[in-house]
């Protein structure tokens, strides 16, 4: 009998686990250490973090197994919003590092289409063709050495990704890589961490996305400005990524599992129909009813409590998860409670 075949997760964990054979602990705790620090720091720099074979190394161990949780999530409301069907035709990954994001997009639509990844690092460029060794998807994919700036130049593409990037860049870069994803892409999925900074970038990619002509597909459902007053909250949602024995060797502790928060959005000239609303926290559940906070499509926060008295749709509010559409796309049509 056949082994099943691994899902894109499984055989990016695989390729994973061979990366640091051969890399004596020291110096990869040494990689990951500084790491953490320069990515701590967040200041921009001149010259790639990602100097050598073990800053790569530690890096895909380190951080490849979250971002690809954290643009999987982003894709998968993105799919949800597209039109039925629909899979990109060519993907580009600006600041694509060791792949996450391609492997992501792999994972998410499994059909074969160009892929190109661009980065200044080419540690991780090299790093990210070899672990794309295993994914067939993949093996074709073109790794090129290219630097954000006003320079840059992208082709035109079906969907454009630039995740866990903008921290990075100073802020005449970042806007010159968002109008530049903007010209290029049919769809442009912008990831970052979820914390108060890096949902501001995200806020002001959006910005400049609907200035470009793009409509907001995920998270919002819609692209009226957003309804989180600065600097009270921010908005970002949570996804479970399990640690490998590798992964838990060089980020230590011993949790099966890690929760990577981030901030996305997902914006797009296709004819995509945004959910009609996304939870926007922790669904709080309470004797017989759940409280949800929800993105509304007027382009408000709102909190709605459903109770165990609307069945199906309690039912439905029990499972719902942060990051949801609500309501359940089979449950929508009609209604928005
Ligand atoms: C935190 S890593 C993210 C990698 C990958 N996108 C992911 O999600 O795992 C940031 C990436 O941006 C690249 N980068 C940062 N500044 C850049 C610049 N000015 N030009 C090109 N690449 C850049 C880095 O080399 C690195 O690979």
């Amino acid at each position: 009998m056949n082994a099943p075949t691994p899902t894109p997760a499984e055989a990016l964990r695989t390729a994973l686990a061979g990366l640091l054979d051969g890399l004596p602990p020291k110096q990869a705790t040494q990689a990951v250490d500084r790491l953490i620090a320069n990515y701590r720091g967040r200041t921009p720099t001149d010259a790639p973090v990602l100097r050598d074979r073990s800053d790569v190394a530690a890096y895909a161990a380190y951080r490849m197994p979250a971002t690809f949780e954290a643009v999987r999530s982003a894709l998968d409301a993105f799919a949800a919003a597209a039109p039925e069907g629909w899979a990109p035709g060519s993907h580009v990954d600006i600041g694509g590092g060791t792949g996450a994001a391609t492997w992501a997009v792999s994972a998410t639509w499994p059909t074969e289409r160009p892929v190109t990844v661009l980065d200044w690092a080419e540690p991780a460029l090299a790093l990210g063709r070899e672990l794309a060794e295993s994914n067939p998807l993949l093996s074709a994919a073109r790794w090129q050495r290219s630097r954000i700036g006003a320079a840059l130049t992208v082709e035109s593409t079906a969907l454009v990704t630039i995740s866990y990037v903008l921290g990075e860049l100073t802020e005449a870069d970042r806007g010159s890589v968002v109008e530049a994803a903007a010209d290029a892409g049919e769809t442009v999925v912008i990831i970052e961490p979820g914390t108060p900074d890096g949902y501001a970038r995200v806020i002001e990619a959006r910005d400049r996305l609907i200035a470009a002509g793009m409509r907001i597909a995920a998270p919002c459902p819609h692209s009226a400005a957003c309804p989180i007053e600065p600097g009270k909250d921010w908005c970002h949602f949570s996804s479970r990524v399990s640690r490998s024995s590798l992964h838990r060797k060089v980020k230590g502790g011993s949790l099966a599992y890690e929760d990577e928060k981030f901030s996305y959005v997902a914006a797009t000239r296709l004819p995509a129909v945004p959910a009609q609303g996304r939870i926007v926290r922790k669904p709080q559940i309470r004797k017989g009813q759940v409280l949800l906070d929800l993105c509304e499509p007027e382009g408000a926060l709102a909190r709605s409590t459903v109770t165990k008295r609307q069945g199906v749709r309690y039912k439905a509010a029990r499972d719902a998860e942060w990051g949801d559409a609500w309501p359940p796309a089979e449950q929508s049509a009609g209604s928005t409670d």
